[in-house]
């Protein structure tokens, strides 16, 4: 799959990602805000390259400028419901990218795909309780609030997070 917005091509991963791709998993700001571990080695983060290559939940997200892999946005099994037709959507942006409404416009053209293409029924996104800048992202993409799960997720440094849930229908979708 290949999807473009006016700053963003979105496809799959390849090997020669690997550089750019370590680049933003290794920044201690990037990984722990999505609930996982910076990578230590370049290794580390081939292994997860090869099993986004392997799989067909996660696109790369690349800078049209400089045509590097700045990040991803995944569309993955949502664990909570057990219906069909629904998606959870998940997302990382290399440090230096942030602010300038480049996850907006990504996550954006992922759920028209979803919803157009794949006829989907429901998309949902959950964010930690401290993390504003997504919090806004799923503001600005119109998902509705469903509340928060306390004492929800320990994640890799043994830290307890609340989850901040959203979703959006088809229907909600349509009318936005
Ligand atoms: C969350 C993340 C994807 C946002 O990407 P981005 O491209 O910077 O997002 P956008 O620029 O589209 O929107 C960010 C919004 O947050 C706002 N913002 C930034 N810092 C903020 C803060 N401390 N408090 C509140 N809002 C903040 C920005 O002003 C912007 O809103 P605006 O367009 O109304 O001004 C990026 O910060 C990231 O990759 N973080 C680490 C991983 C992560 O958190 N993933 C999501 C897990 S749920």
């Amino acid at each position: 799959m290949r999807l473009e917005t006016e700053r963003l091509i979105l496809r799959k991963f390849v090997r020669p990602d690997l550089d750019a791709f370590y680049a933003y998993c290794q920044h201690p700001e990037v990984g722990p805000n999505a609930g996982w571990k910076p990578h230590e080695s370049i290794e580390e983060s081939l292994k997860y390259l090869e099993m986004m290559m392997e799989g067909n939940e996660v696109l790369a997200i690349v800078d049209k400028i400089s045509n590097k892999v700045i990040g991803s946005v995944g569309m993955h099994e949502d664990t909570m419901r057990n219906t069909k037709g629904v998606k959870m959507v998940g997302y990382v942006l290399a440090k230096e990218f942030w602010g300038k409404g480049l996850m907006t416009e990504a996550v954006k053209e992922v759920m028209r795909h979803a919803f157009e293409v794949e006829h989907l029924e429901l998309i949902s996104v959950q964010h930690f309780a401290n993390n504003a800048k997504s919090k806004r992202v799923i503001e600005k993409l119109g998902f509705k609030s469903e509340g928060t799960i306390r004492y929800a997720r320990k994640i890799f440094d043994d830290s307890i997070e609340d989850l901040v849930c959203y979703s959006l229908t088809r229907r909600e979708w349509e009318q936005l």
